[in-house]
């Protein structure tokens, strides 16, 4: 008999998605085009040329979707809702068949006994705004608040758990100031006011949220990765400080801290900063700082961090040695289960929010099918398994953790990657659009009826033993 690691009653166990990375139908029932449908149509910024124009189709066959959900035993489900669905052009006229998609999909999954978690905004911001500049522009930040009010207008008296914004330092570092994702520019200056943008556009939303969703629990999700340096030497410390752009830069305003100096200090001296911070105006701060229900956390790997020579910018070294059982198929991610309790325990003892979601959490692995249809994707629950273990170890340590989602659901349109990173627990056959359970899906099924982990590592058949 193994032991079993137990999760507190009443803990979500779910799973997670976004509207850009599986829906498709990108200009079906009146959409707009979003961001990311112009960065994808613009050759030579995804692998391979894929876009999301289709990906998993699950506009087409949500229903299907929730079947699997259902069949899994999923307590909830974290999806986000596309802006340019329901406001084609960023602002305006409303489209009610935008509307009415994302309420029959919250219908199902409450018939289905699924609980909805609403992303307003996963990064597909309407092109109509990024025309005008997107996050750099402080009138998108208004714009959020008219989208915000039509949504939850809408669906705030069924939906009672909200996430403003997912990953705005993702959104900004990767999209402004290094062009990896949309809108793809190279401007850092754009990218710290667009991360101001962010945070006010989240801050200005969460009182709209609580004025149409009574009741309801809202908060936003950020990433984290467990950030160390490479030595104890002054200078590889002060790399992995300054990693903290990718997380301190939203913590801190978010819980009443104003943007770091220290950081602001990096970003001047990158010339990031050539007015300080001329866009922060009376009363951002206070509004960026208003209380929330939930801080949501992704976590996926560990960064290590060096700097070879003092002042230039620090380096991600690789110190585990590369294979797959230190490694994941995506971008050299380091797998490392200890940071997650690492995060969980560094933002609640720090930042003392109410509760904390992990929000995300998973791997990418490509296993396919073997020759009888089933997917043993042994790695895959190695890794969840880890890392769930090491949610329970945060938990005894005294953090509010709620609740975990996976990602994801299913394999999707992984951004610059394309399909090529397949991180679900449901194998997608993008030619016919065919829905397999892998092993994972299976083994998470029994995590979630167990409301428990088992205490060690899986077995090659995928089950867990002593
Ligand atoms: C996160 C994103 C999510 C997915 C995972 C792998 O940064 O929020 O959409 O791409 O990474």
């Amino acid at each position: 008999m193994t032991n079993l690691l137990k999760f507190p009653a009443g803990f979500t166990w779910g799973a997670a998605t976004a509207s850009y990375q599986i829906e498709g139908a990108w200009n079906e029932d009146g959409k707009g085009e979003s961001c990311w449908d112009r960065f994808t149509h613009t050759p030579g910024k995804i692998l391979n040329g894929d876009t999301g124009d289709v990906a998993c189709d699950h506009y087409h066959r949500w229903k299907e979707d929730i079947a699997l959900m259902k069949k899994l035993g999923l307590q909830a489900y974290r999806f986000s809702i596309s802006w340019a669905r329901i406001l084609p052009q960023g602002r305006g006229a409303v489209n009610k068949a935008g509307i009415d998609f994302y309420s029959r999909l919250v219908d199902g999954l409450l018939e289905a006994g699924i609980k909805p978690f609403v992303t307003l905004c996963h990064w597909d911001l309407p092109q109509a705004l990024q025309d005008e500049g997107g996050w750099a522009n402080r009138a998108t930040a208004e714009a959020f608040v008219e989208y915000t009010e039509a949504v939850t207008r809408a669906l705030g008296g069924r939906v009672k758990s909200w996430i403003t914004l997912n990953e705005p330092a993702v959104a900004v570092w990767s999209g402004y100031a290094m062009g990896v994702h949309a809108p793809g520019l190279t401007d850092y200056s754009q990218a710290v006011r667009a991360s101001h943008h962010l945070l006010l556009a989240h801050g200005w939303a969460v009182p709209v949220i609580r004025r149409h969703s009574p009741g309801a629990e809202a908060g936003i999700t950020l990433n984290t990765s467990w950030h160390v340096p490479a030595s104890n030497s002054i200078h590889d410390r002060d790399a992995a400080r300054q990693g903290d752009i990718w997380k301190r830069w939203f913590l801190d305003p978010l819980y009443g801290r104003g943007y770091p100096s220290d950081l602001q200090a990096d970003l001047a001296a990158k010339g990031a900063l050539p007015d300080g911070l001329d866009f922060v105006k009376p009363g951002d701060l206070d509004a960026i700082r208003v209380s929330t229900d939930f801080l949501g956390l992704n976590y996926y790997f560990r960064t290590v961090s060096r700097a070879d020579v003092p002042g230039n910018d620090p380096q991600t070294v690789f110190v585990a040695e590369k294979n797959l059982d230190n490694y994941t198929e995506c971008d050299d991610l380091e797998i490392y289960p200890a940071g997650m309790s690492g995060v969980l325990k560094r933002c609640y003892f720090e930042y003392l929010p109410p509760k904390i979601y992990v929000t995300e959490n998973g791997a990418s692995y490509s296993t396919p099918p073997d020759s009888s249809g089933r997917v043993p994707d042994l790695r895959r629950i190695r890794y969840l398994h880890g890392h769930i273990a090491a949610c329970r170890d945060a938990i005894q340590c005294g953090v509010p953790l709620a609740g975990y989602f996976v990602w994801s659901l299913m394999d999707n349109f992984e951004w610059n990657q394309g399909f090529k990173q397949r991180f679900g627990i449901v194998w997608i056959d993008y030619k016919t659009g065919r829905r397999t359970l892998k092993d994972s899906a299976h083994w998470y099924s029994k995590v979630i009826k167990d409301n428990a982990v088992e205490e060690f590592g899986a077995t090659e058949e995928g089950r867990v033993s002593s």
